[in-house]
């Protein structure tokens, strides 16, 4: 198989990455995209930085294991499949599925600090960035969190002041410039989803 065309799809939280995700990768056929996801690379919670009131941060670059996920995104670009342990958030009770990871023609790396890794960033054909103002992003995780990831209000806000917006500011959002296409998606995203699918369709043989 010649060298797959790997497609880097950014944000800050909440900003639709998952949807679009979902809405470009069901138009493909079975063995045409893989994607690898920067969320099942989360370090365990106890190793998980805190913050001085002790509260763990899953927002800083160093809450990811960096060095794992490039090397199973290089082993798949070499045509090696991948396994690895599903990351289940806040859900101590849900089992983790084992991933698989096959080599495809696409490969969509996914999360929000995959411009901010240089070695990763160097790795991607085309930077996508999906960019939603900040009180939609806020809205959208209040619900998501409490519905998907079982945390409470009080959490959610403080965290999403504490954490989630300073990352933004320093680690997600400078390298919005360094991205090939900005996806704004306060709306909806419909047009740049039909381009970008489009785009990533010509790219495979
Ligand atoms: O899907 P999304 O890009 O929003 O996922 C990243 C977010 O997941 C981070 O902002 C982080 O705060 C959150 N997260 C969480 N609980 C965890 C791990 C990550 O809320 N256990």
């Amino acid at each position: 198989m010649s060298k797959p065309f790997i497609v880097g799809i950014t944000g800050g939280s909440a900003s639709g990455k998952t949807l679009f995700l979902d809405k470009l990768l069901h138009t493909f056929e079975p063995g045409q995209v893989c994607l690898i996801s920067q969320d099942n690379y989360y370090r365990p919670r106890h190793l998980q930085p805190m913050d001085d009131k002790g509260v763990h941060n899953f927002d800083t670059p160093n809450s990811i294991d960096f060095a794992q996920y490039a090397e199973d995104i290089k082993k798949i670009q070499q045509g090696e499949t991948v396994y690895r342990q599903e990351y289940t958030f806040n859900n101590p009770n849900k089992k983790p599925k084992i991933l698989e990871f096959v080599p495809a023609p696409v490969v969509v790396v996914e999360g929000i600090f995959v411009l901010y890794y240089p070695e990763l960033a160097d790795l991607l054909d085309l930077k996508v960035f999906i960019d939603a103002k900040e009180y939609i992003k806020l809205k959208r995780r209040i619900v998501r969190d409490k519905v998907e990831r079982g945390y409470d209000l009080d959490d959610v806000l403080y965290r999403y002041e504490m954490h989630v917006m300073p990352t933004y500011e320093k680690y997600i959002e400078p390298f919005k410039h360094d991205a090939d296409i900005i996806v704004p998606n306060n709306h909806n995203f419909d047009r740049a989803l039909d381009l970008i699918r489009n785009y990533l369709r010509s790219k495979i043989k």
